[in-house]
């Protein structure tokens, strides 16, 4: 889904309403549904599709891990809150729904709200006094714009507890999570950033390419010194992973 639960509204005892398209989702992605209960209150349903053997054990630690994190943290004003786990084994976590849209998607239509970043960065900081930081702020699908305007800050699937940081991994945890604040800030309300912020984040950002995938692209780049082309021939790849090994078995 694209960052966006504009839910339809249901009675309560009928089957959630599924949000994301399974069928297009990758087997990893969970599945998004909203319910509402008997008083209406819409809560969403985050739900793994793996329930036996390893990777059910896989998918029910993360899910355990994620509501373990927004236990710490679901009564901010900016988490979602009323959170649990079915009773069942199934990996599925829920919370109540927060109603609004995507960041992107707000700052495609109507604009971002004022003090909107101003606001987010704030209650970033507010998340780390309560020992979790993030870790996946820079993807624009886990902050949303409230019905109010405001930011909310949902998937905690990547959090982790301060405390379970040395404390220099410490300070590298929480500046990543501010970095992934003044990445958004720049690229969807870039004129209301404070210059001060402005060249922090331009001294100090730097993309993330220690996924494989990430990687892989930056090794193609790298040999073919081509900045924009995502169409490369197989010879290309073969000789940036080549490369890209000969790095890695160089400096380990
Ligand atoms: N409490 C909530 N209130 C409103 N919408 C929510 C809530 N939780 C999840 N969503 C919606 O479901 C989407 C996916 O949820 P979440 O980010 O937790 O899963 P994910 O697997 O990490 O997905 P992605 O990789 O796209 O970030 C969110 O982008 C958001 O649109
Ligand atoms: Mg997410």
């Amino acid at each position: 889904m694209n960052g966006q639960v504009n839910c339809p509204s249901m009675g309560s005892g009928l089957e959630p309403i599924k949000v994301n398209d399974a069928a297009n989702q990758k087997w990893y992605k969970p599945i998004i549904s909203v319910d509402s209960d008997a008083s209406g209150n819409k809560h969403v349903y985050k739900a793994f599709r793996f329930s036996h053997g390893l990777l059910g054990n896989y998918f029910r630690f993360l899910v355990a891990h994620e509501l373990r994190m927004l236990k710490k943290v679901e009564h901010l004003d900016f988490t979602p809150d009323q959170v649990s786990r079915r009773s069942d084994a199934s990996p599925t976590i829920h919370y109540r729904l927060i109603e609004g849209k995507s960041i992107k998607d707000v700052a495609a239509s109507n604009g971002v709200p004022a003090n909107f970043f101003s606001k987010l960065f704030s209650d970033v900081k507010t998340l780390h006094q309560h020992g979790v930081v993030h870790m996946d702020l820079g993807n624009s699908g886990n902050i949303l714009v409230s019905a109010q305007g405001a930011p909310a800050i949902i998937d905690f699937g990547s959090a982790i507890p301060l405390s379970w940081l040395p404390s220099s991994v410490q300070s590298w945890a929480c500046r990543k999570d501010i970095l992934g604040v003044l990445k958004l800030w720049h690229r969807f309300d870039k004129e209301s950033m404070p210059l001060f912020l402005l060249h922090y984040y331009q001294s100090n950002y730097r993309k993330n390419i220690y996924t494989p995938k990430r990687f892989l692209k930056a090794a193609r780049r790298w040999v073919t010194g081509d900045t924009g082309s995502a169409d490369l021939s197989g010879v290309t790849t073969v000789i940036s992973v080549f490369f890209g090994l000969l790095v890695l078995v160089s400096f380990t």
